[in-house]
């Protein structure tokens, strides 16, 4: 996909394909520090690995050599040991939603991001983007530059990147639906648009129906556990769930399931979310900052494995 982008200037971070440790010193060299190396064809951050000092090389390849196999992640079947090292972005992270209709690109919405630390699961979500008009402007035109290089068609996509002083900087792009409720709750709530029933007039063929019928700021916070162990629940909910600036609050995973933090599982860390809306930016970013503030993860030690 990068190689397809690589006549958009300063759209892609420096990068380059690596398989073992001699290839990322090498790359490296080139891509400079800092850096991320991350797994080709893996999804859900499984696996990023920030390199801040020349250090960081063999201990990011060692855990990706443990990482970038099947028997730890079925989604390692396909690509396998096969990485990208791509130099640090700095900025403001955010993704496109959009559609693709007869090689026509409609952008529905930008959703700002806040990723956690230093794994970069995802963290909070809201929609729209309060970066300014002009700055949204450049991300919409060099999305449809993005999607139309890349000649998606008749589909929806969700388009990651970083907004910093050098623009829109790619991070990567899918043909298809934006996961973490952003599709299926937060495009809806702030816009009106229902985006599944786009998902399936693209694939059929009929017109989209996209005009925006208000103009609401929502969004959604994971409450992550802090530990390894037994989820026992969650604890803070409960007055949250009173208040009626938030819609939903969503168990990741059942009480009682045992759950562990990346490095060693890059999937169990997220238990519930949160989902708020409020007429302004600032009214969201409080009740999500309640989330934070108010809710945690009950975890319990499992066999003495885990403190
Ligand atoms: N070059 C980079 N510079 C800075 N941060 C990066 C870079 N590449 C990836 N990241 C961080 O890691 C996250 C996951 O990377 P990426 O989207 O490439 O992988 P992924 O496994 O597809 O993740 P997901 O499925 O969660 O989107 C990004 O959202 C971003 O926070
Ligand atoms: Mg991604």
């Amino acid at each position: 996909m990068k190689d397809a982008l690589r006549h958009l200037d300063g759209v892609l971070p420096r990068f380059a394909k690596i398989s073992d440790l001699a290839e990322l010193r090498a790359a490296v060299e080139e891509v400079g520090l800092p850096a991320v190396v991350k797994p080709t064809g893996a999804s859900g951050s499984k696996g990023i690995f920030e390199l801040r000092a020349p250090e960081d090389l063999d201990a990011a390849m060692e855990r990706l050599s443990q990482i970038a196999r099947p028997d730890f992640d079925p989604v390692f079947k396909q690509f396998g040991a096969e990485f990208i090292v791509e130099e640090f972005l700095e900025g403001d992270e955010l993704s496109v939603e959009g559609f693709v209709s007869g090689g026509e690109v409609h952008i529905v919405t930008i959703t700002d991001k806040v990723t956690s630390v230093p794994f970069h699961l995802e963290l909070e979500h809201k929609v729209p983007s309060a970066l300014p008009a002009d700055a949204r402007a450049e991300v919409s035109a060099t999305t449809k530059d993005i999607v139309g290089a890349l000649e998606f068609d008749n589909c929806a996509f969700h388009l990651e990147a970083k907004w910093g002083d050098r623009g829109l900087r790619f991070i990567e792009i899918a043909g298809r639906p934006a996961g973490d409720y952003i599709g299926s709750h937060l495009v809806p709530l702030a816009t009106g648009v229902n985006y599944f029933e786009n998902v399936v007039r693209v694939a059929a063929g009929e017109e989209l129906r996209l005009e925006h019928d208000r103009q609401l700021n929502a969004g959604l916070r994971f409450v992550l556990a802090e530990r390894a162990g037994r989820f026992e629940g969650a604890d803070g909910l409960e007055g949250i769930g009173e208040d009626p600036g938030f819609d939903h609050v969503f168990h990741e995973v059942p009480a009682g399931t045992e759950v562990a933090l990346p490095p060693e599982n890059f999937g169990q860390q997220r238990v519930v979310a949160v989902i708020a809306r409020h007429v302004t930016r600032e009214g969201l970013e409080a009740l999500l900052g309640r989330v934070t503030t108010e809710a945690s993860a009950r975890i319990s030690p499992v066999d003495g494995r885990a403190e």
